[in-house]
């Protein structure tokens, strides 16, 4: 059967910064990145993880082969600073997230990508344990979009130099996904 809202994904490429950085200036998503970028900054911050000299993986969202967004994961063991804070687990990944296309925001996509980049992309490595994330309490949109892709929220934290508060939310790996030692 056809899913009504097929969605796929395909590693992030240079062809694809400039639209990378259109959403990055949309007012949807800058007002949650305290980052403000031109191409040379996406290269700086991109090129390496499309390199694979980065250990951020990095994907295209398409929704029916369009281009909408982009959604990144990540091992904590390699951001130990951050996972320490958040509590994460250093056998844990973390996932970011975004709809850059404002008009397919608010639609119930974000829930799905969610769920099928955690299932096809992040837990196809045998080593991760659990999936944290920590979006901004005030972000209601991204912490509701995370309960409805059935993570719960297990810690609200205000990170240091932050002056606003995240929950932290998690979904732990299928039992019927064993978990092995991780090939990296
Ligand atoms: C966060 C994001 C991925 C969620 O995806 P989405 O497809 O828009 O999510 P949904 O359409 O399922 O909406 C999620 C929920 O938020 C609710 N919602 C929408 N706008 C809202 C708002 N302004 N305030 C509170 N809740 C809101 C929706 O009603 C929905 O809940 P419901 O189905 O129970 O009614 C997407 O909106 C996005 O990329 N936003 C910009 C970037 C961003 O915030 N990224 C996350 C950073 S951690």
């Amino acid at each position: 059967m056809c899913s009504p809202e097929p969605i796929s994904f395909s590693p992030l490429t240079r062809a694809n910064f400039a639209l990378l950085q259109k959403w990055l200036a949309a007012p949807h998503v800058s007002i949650w990145w305290n980052e403000r970028f031109d191409l040379a900054d996406i290269e700086t911050k991109f090129g390496p993880r499309v390199d694979g000299k980065e250990p951020v993986y990095t994907y295209l969202i398409q929704h029916e082969s369009l281009p909408i967004g982009w959604i990144q994961w990540y091992r904590w063991r390699d951001f130990p600073a951050h996972a320490a804070e958040i509590g994460a687990g250093l056998d844990s990944a973390g996932i970011d997230l975004a709809i850059g296309e404002v008009e397919l925001t608010g639609r119930g996509l974000g829930p799905g990508v969610i769920r099928e980049f955690r299932r096809d992309y992040i837990f196809t490595n045998a080593g991760v344990e659990a999936i944290f994330a920590d979006p901004s309490a005030a972000n209601l949109r991204s912490v509701r979009a995370f309960l409805k892709a059935g993570f719960e929220v297990v810690d609200t934290i205000q990170l240091s130099g932050e002056d606003f508060s995240r929950h932290i939310v998690r979904w732990p790996r299928p039992s019927d996904r064993p978990m092995l030692p991780d090939a990296r």
